[in-house]
């Protein structure tokens, strides 16, 4: 699982909802005392999932580790400084050797070939953790956050019924939006984006995003433009992530004063002409800059639950890669 853009609408849908589904169970088996339900209890017994980690991570290895342990198998976590890689070893030689060894590999990387390069050379499946391209496990548990915050909203086998929903991406154009707009035009969502000049998507990546749409019979629209007000009149959603990703800490200052205007708060969202009722996502971690606290911790924020769902996004793609071999189920 290396990007959304791997996944058909069915698949994406299935991941979506399998998550949600896992979440309802073991937090009803918990409530009874009871451990996790089959499929997940027991389903990884034996094995162990190798967490090649070359940047810092909260929800991502929290999740990944909590998910591994519920399916009762065993996660090892690899830091920058525990392993050869990248110092005194090749990522052709890791590959072989960590996947010779285990059942799955998570990898947060630098570039994203470096994540593909892993997968290529690998005997077992490879999770894709972040790279400066993608962040699939974040979208799945995006999309769940979304299902589950509009239950009259209706599924069907190859789409979440969210079709016509209008997300609005205020700042960066970075690899958490790249595969949250791969996903919205998969699910029929428009998604508006609005960045810096210089900071928009790259035409390779543009490309990738519109290509998402082929065979799906109502794609999401992509709409780009500069100016925050744009991308937001008639959002459901207004969505941020940092303006300075991991690896950008040296353009820090100019990236802080490009992005100046493009702070979410209540009155940018009227000014710009949301939805009355539009709601807050944001990956985390979450600075000042990018969102106030007001809207940050105030009653439109999902940002808590959209956290939590990591979890079970990691339950989700462990059972379909891991598990199931790819066949999601
Ligand atoms: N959203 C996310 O991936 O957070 P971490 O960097 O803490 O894993
Ligand atoms: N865009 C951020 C996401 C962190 C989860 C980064 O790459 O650092």
């Amino acid at each position: 699982l290396l990007s959304i853009a791997d996944l058909s609408p069915a698949e994406f849908t299935k991941l979506v909802l399998n998550a949600s589904s896992h979440k309802a169970a073991v937090k009803a088996a918990f409530a009874a005392g009871q451990v996790p339900p089959k499929p997940l209890h027991g389903a990884l017994t034996g094995k162990t999932v190798a967490m090649m980690f070359n940047k810092r991570s909260t929800r991502t290895r929290v999740s990944t580790e909590a998910a591994v342990q519920m399916m009762s198998g065993h996660p090892m976590f690899l830091g920058k400084d525990d392993i050869q890689l990248g110092v005194n070893e090749s990522l052709y030689d890791t590959s072989v050797v960590i996947s010779s060894m285990t059942s799955c590999m998570v990898a947060r990387v630098g570039a994203h070939h470096e994540v593909a390069d892993l997968a290529k050379d690998s005997s077992v499946p490879v999770i894709n953790a972040l790279s400066s391209d993608f962040h699939p496990l974040q979208t799945i548990a995006d999309f769940q956050t979304i299902h589950e915050s509009l239950p009259s909203r209706q599924p069907s086998p190859s789409s979440l019924g969210l079709e016509g929903l209008n997300v609005a991406w205020i700042g960066d154009s970075n690899n958490v939006l790249f595969d949250l707009a791969i996903g919205c035009v998969k699910m029929g969502v428009n998604i508006a984006v609005a960045s810096p000049t210089g900071y928009g998507i790259p035409d390779a990546m543009r490309a990738l995003i519109l290509s998402a749409s082929a065979g799906v019979a109502n794609p999401g629209q992509l709409r780009e433009t500069t100016v925050p007000e744009e991308a937001i009149r008639d959002a459901d959603i207004l969505v941020t992530d940092t303006w300075v990703s991991m690896g950008q800490e040296e353009e820090s200052k100019r990236r802080i004063k490009a992005f100046a205007g493009y702070q979410i708060t209540n009155e940018l969202a009227k000014r710009g002409g949301a939805k009355p009722d539009w709601k807050f996502m944001h990956c985390l971690p979450r600075h000042q800059e990018e969102v106030d606290d007001e809207v940050f911790y105030g009653p439109r924020s999902l940002v808590f639950p959209e956290a939590e769902n990591r979890l079970w996004a990691a339950v989700s793609a462990l059972e379909a890669f891991v598990v199931n071999k790819g066949k999601i189920l």
